[in-house]
């Protein structure tokens, strides 16, 4: 089937695989929704939660799907035919949610891009009025196409360039660049007055907090911010050598993912904090609006210079993330689309570009030619549906069907010996309790309490 095995890519080494899992997993997820929840749901509550999910749970599923990828040697559609036709629906299903995800993340990603570049050519104060910057050029057609086409060009050069000539590099200089910002703003920020009651309310566990409603969004956060349940680890898995330890290297991608989220917590909610003088405002702001209409504000009020330093590198940090997100999903559908129909590397990224550009003008028409189009009611656009159906439909129902066909037709054996050819699992039999009941149990909880809030 493969034709192009012999052309596959393969990382340089363990460490280049662990800082491509945490290039994949920190993103936007990280920057705009952990934070938002977190001040939420009582702080410390929801991420210490949040944490030990991520050591159960998260860490299980990235395993999982490491150790099918290198037990296949092949992206997710191959991967789970490998063990029977019947069971390619499963990798096709997975698949499709990185196909959905590229062309509306690339979207997001060319905001941040133009917002990066506007603090140093239009001054934060042009950014900080009451969202009349942010509606104007998301609706104009013509620059917030030529924004995505920036971003996406971006991504597609790295790409482009290979696994290892590309990605590990680009990860390489990114990745450290965002953790030594993140720090550098973080610092700033809470030495400002006012700002360590902001600390407090989003450190400090208020367990009054806890609650079933908490506990599904910190699953549901997880999953995205890990990449799970879309074929990304899965084809990353497969580029990994028989040598390196794949529970070390997952450990270290759920650590790196959750240290990128506190620390964005930190920067966020004192931040806002500040502007708005109570975390339950902080709370009430999420997403979009808060990247993009509420920080603009809180660092204007910073004064003219102080706020173009620190606009701009906040913007360039959420782009590298954004960027290195957006290089996985490139990734995998250009190696889905090789292992599927046999194509060259080439052939199949130049498919997977012309398709991401494509489909990125007309979800983009969304907020502009096309925004009397409003799929999910009210001042909805086509973006939420793309996200709705990828994050919110196939996300979990993948999740329960990678579980079930892991745990109980593959068994959890075959994937232990795989893991254990570089070296001893000795959580086995425990990974194996969580593969066969207690995250299908808990993926299934998710769905049912999603459609529950839908209809109740
Ligand atoms: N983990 C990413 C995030 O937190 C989500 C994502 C991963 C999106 C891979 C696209 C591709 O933003």
């Amino acid at each position: 089937m493969s034709s192009s095995t012999q052309e596959r890519s393969s990382w340089s080494g363990k460490w280049a695989f662990i800082l491509a899992g945490a290039a994949s997993a920190v993103g936007l997820g990280n920057m705009w929704r952990f934070p938002y929840l977190a001040a939420k749901y009582g702080g410390g509550t929801f991420i210490l939660t949040y944490l030990i999910l991520v050591f159960t749970f998260g860490v299980t599923l990235l395993l999982l799907e490491c150790a099918l990828g290198r037990r296949t040697g092949l992206s997710a559609i191959g991967a789970f035919r490998h063990f029977g036709k019947k069971f390619a629906f499963i990798g096709v299903l997975a698949s499709a949610v990185p196909f959905i995800i590229a062309p509306y993340y690339s979207i997001i990603g060319g905001w941040v891009t133009k917002y990066t570049f506007a603090y140093l050519m239009n001054g934060p104060a042009a950014l900080a009025d009451d969202g009349k910057f942010f509606t104007s050029f998301i609706s104009s057609p013509v620059e917030s196409f030529v924004w995505m086409a920036v971003f996406m060009i971006v991504v597609f050069i790295i790409v482009g360039l290979g696994v290892d000539g590309g990605i590990e590099r680009a990860n390489l200089v990114m990745m450290p660049a965002l953790i030594v910002m993140a720090i550098a703003l973080v610092v700033y920020i809470i030495s400002m007055p006012g700002a360590m009651s902001g600390v407090a309310y989003y450190l400090i566990p208020d367990v009054a907090k806890f609650s079933p409603e908490l506990f599904v969004s910190a699953l549901g956060q997880m999953f995205y911010s890990l990449s799970l349940a879309m074929g990304i680890m899965i084809t990353y898995g497969s580029y990994l050598d028989k040598k390196s330890s794949l529970p070390h290297s997952v450990a270290n991608i759920g650590m790196f993912d959750l240290g990128v989220s506190i620390l964005a917590g930190l920067m966020i909610v004192p931040a806002a904090f500040v502007a708005m003088g109570s975390g339950e405002a902080v709370a009430a702001k999420s997403g979009p609006s808060l990247m993009f209409i509420t920080l603009p504000k809180v660092f204007e009020s910073m004064g003219p210079q102080v706020a173009t330093v620190i606009g701009f590198l906040f913007f360039l940090l959420v782009a590298f993330a954004a960027i290195t997100s957006a290089i996985s999903l490139i990734e995998t559908m250009t190696s889905i689309i090789m292992d599927g129909k046999g194509y060259s590397r080439k052939k199949a990224f130049t498919i997977t570009c012309v398709f991401t550009f494509v489909m990125g003008i007309f979800i983009n028409l969304g907020f502009n030619g096309l925004s009397f189009f409003q799929p999910l009611g009210k001042g909805s656009t086509i973006l939420d549906l793309f996200d709705f159906v990828s994050n919110s439909v196939l996300m979990p129902i993948v999740a329960v069907l990678t579980l079930v066909f892991v745990g109980w037709i593959v068994k959890p054996k075959t994937l232990i010996d795989e893991i254990e050819v570089s070296a001893p699992f000795k959580l086995q039999a425990a990974w194996s309790v969580m593969v066969k009941y207690i995250a299908p149990v808990l993926v299934i909880v998710i769905m049912v309490a999603y459609v529950g809030a839908q209809f109740g």
